[in-house]
């Protein structure tokens, strides 16, 4: 393929999400309404205004149903009711009103791969006996060895640890061994199971119904597990370790991972895909960390999930040819099955990306083991720099994007949070040996200094700590600010939807590059990205977008910036 072909071209009449800007919104930390330290949905409902002066098109929330909060939430004891932690069904309700009247559509986290042990079905299944239809909704086996006291295969915890705890039978003695892929308050459901789909057909129709505009679906890559549970073929896949995962080939990968991204799951992403087309535009959002993108692509054919998170570009360095090649294929294979690719930055499970590209490549632990304080600490000022640069060069792109809280702020990582604060089962799990992701789930500075929060409650509790360096980063110190990092959000999600670069048609434009310069062309707008070389004069046109405050048409673009100009 030559470097000019147009890659991706725009869908005439196209849907909402294939050019959609999606907020994440994690509730336990975007905004308190009660003043008890926790974020909720009523705080959330009282800051939709910020929001729709942002110019998003969509919030999705991180779970907010009943949940004994083992992990934050993604152990759901009930669907289809609220955690009072967040509040109740109207809460629910009033913030779908709310954000009605912005034209914000509001999007709900579902979490099939596993429920809480807490959820009535699994205490039902350890109180029935093997081989009951209780027990068969989740995955119980017996074990191996002498007395089946060892568990029935190698696979360990996603959060360390093995994936799989031994019950005790109602009458005292060892039982059978139930599968955990994460925590073991995470029993992971039975999706061979009819009566399984049956109970999720009914939770999607659930808040379908009461509003909801779609779901992002959590570890869509791990309903199926392969046939006969496999024992894994573990390969050390850790910082210094034999190879990452990027490096291994396509077999290795399969048998790395009998638990994650198995075929059989398609069927059940077509019953839902019928199940959301009976409303009008909805959205399935799948988190499917599936690599290669050849393969994550297979999850958003056309009667399949309608987006995949690009994990692949999320965890791209920021590196001419790493993003060169990640953004091609990326636009290649979902194009291929004719769905928009989708761009991310971070999340609640990675490092934010402001710290993140503080770091050389192949310098972070892996993705979910965070940083602690006795780790490196980050050089703030560059994180942020490069991090601003990144998302210029992101929101322009064709294809439905996402961000997550505070990243309109320019909000760094937590990399000092003490081992007392910490909360991530991965914390507990590894004995503290792998921090996890409390540090990008640290509540948000809404205003400076005017309680311990910076405004995230008005008393002041929050949580987690803010680091000190929150204070600086506040909205209202952003707000009008130019040059401001919420100003350059603000500015970049305009400019993208009057030119509608989401749906635009995009190619390299290697004529505007140099060796450290990325540049390409989306509706006319030339994107140019100084990936860390000497300062380039900026070609002329009018310019949409500077991360670089003081560029003027004359001057030079620096290093770590990005700038839109319109041809
Ligand atoms: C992915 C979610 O994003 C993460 O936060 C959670 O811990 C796991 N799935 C388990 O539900």
């Amino acid at each position: 393929m030559s470097n000019n072909e147009i890659l991706f071209e725009t869908v005439p009449n196209a849907e909402w999400w294939r050019s959609s800007v999606i907020y994440q919104i994690y509730p336990r930390s975007f905004a308190d309404g009660n003043g008890d330290g926790m974020g909720d949905l009523k705080g959330i409902t009282d800051r939709i205004p910020a929001l729709a002066a942002l110019g998003i098109d969509a919030i999705w929330c991180s779970p907010f149903f009943k949940s004994p909060q083992k992990d934050a939430g993604y152990d759901v004891s009930d669907y289809k009711d609220i955690d009072p932690l967040f509040g109740n069904l109207v809460d629910f309700d009033n913030l779908v009103s709310a954000c009605r009247k912005f034209g914000i559509k509001v999007i709900v986290d579902l979490v099939p791969n596993h429920s809480s042990d807490q959820h009535e079905l699994f205490q039902a299944a350890l109180k029935a006996p093997e081989g009951s239809p209780e027990r068969g909704m989740y995955i119980f086996r017996d074990g191996k060895g002498k007395n089946g006291d060892l568990p029935p295969n190698n696979w360990p915890s996603v959060f360390g640890g093995n994936a799989w705890t031994r019950i005790a039978n109602p009458d005292g003695t060892p039982g059978q061994w139930y599968l955990h892929i994460f925590d073991s308050t995470q029993p992971d459901f039975d999706w061979t199971n009819p009566a399984v789909l049956d109970m999720f057909d009914d939770v999607l129709r659930f808040w379908l119904d009461r509003g909801a505009a779609g779901f992002r679906i959590d570890v869509a890559h791990g309903m199926m597990k392969r046939v006969g549970l496999p024992d894994t073929k573990v390969i050390d896949t850790t910082m210094g370790g034999a190879k990452t995962e990027a490096e291994m080939t396509l077999e290795e990968l399969e048998e790395m991972n009998p638990y994650w991204g198995q075929p059989e799951v398609h069927p059940v992403i077509r019953r839902w895909r019928e199940v959301v087309d009976e409303y009008d535009d909805r959205l399935m959002a799948a988190e499917a960390w599936i690599m290669p993108l050849s393969r994550m692509a297979q999850w958003v054919r056309p009667d399949e999930y309608h987006q995949a998170f690009n994990f692949g570009f999320l965890e791209c360095p920021w590196d001419k040819a790493s993003l060169h090649k990640v953004v091609t294929e990326s636009l290649k294979e979902f194009g291929a099955v004719g769905a928009p690719s989708t761009w991310v930055l971070s999340n609640h499970d990675v490092i934010r990306h402001a710290t993140r590209f503080a770091y050389e490549p192949g310098t972070l632990p892996p993705q979910g083991d965070g940083i602690g304080p006795e780790f490196a600490q980050p050089d703030e000022a560059l994180g942020l720099r490069r991090a601003r640069a990144a998302s210029a060069f992101m929101f322009a792109l064709p294809g439905g994007a996402y961000m997550y809280q505070g990243e309109e702020l320019g909000l760094p990582e937590h990399t000092s949070l003490g081992g007392a604060y910490r909360q991530d089962p991965t914390f507990f799990r590894t004995n503290g040996e792998r921090v996890g992701r409390d540090g990008c789930r640290v509540p948000l500075p809404w205003e400076s200094k005017v309680n311990e929060s910076n405004g995230f409650s008005t008393t002041g509790e929050s949580w987690l700590p803010q680091p000190s360096s929150y204070a600086r980063y506040a909205r209202d110190l952003q707000e009008g600010v130019a040059g401001s990092t919420l100003e350059l959000y603000k500015r970049m999600l305009k400019v993208r939807k009057e030119l509608s670069l989401g749906a635009g048609n995009f190619k390299w434009a290697p004529e505007y590059q140099d060796e450290s310069t990325l540049a390409y062309i989306n509706n006319g707008v030339l994107v140019l990205s100084n990936i860390g070389g000497e300062p380039v004069v900026i070609p002329a046109g009018e310019i949409l977008v500077t991360t670089q405050h003081d560029l003027t048409i004359e001057g030079e673009l620096e290093h770590d910036q990005t700038v839109w100009i319109k041809l």
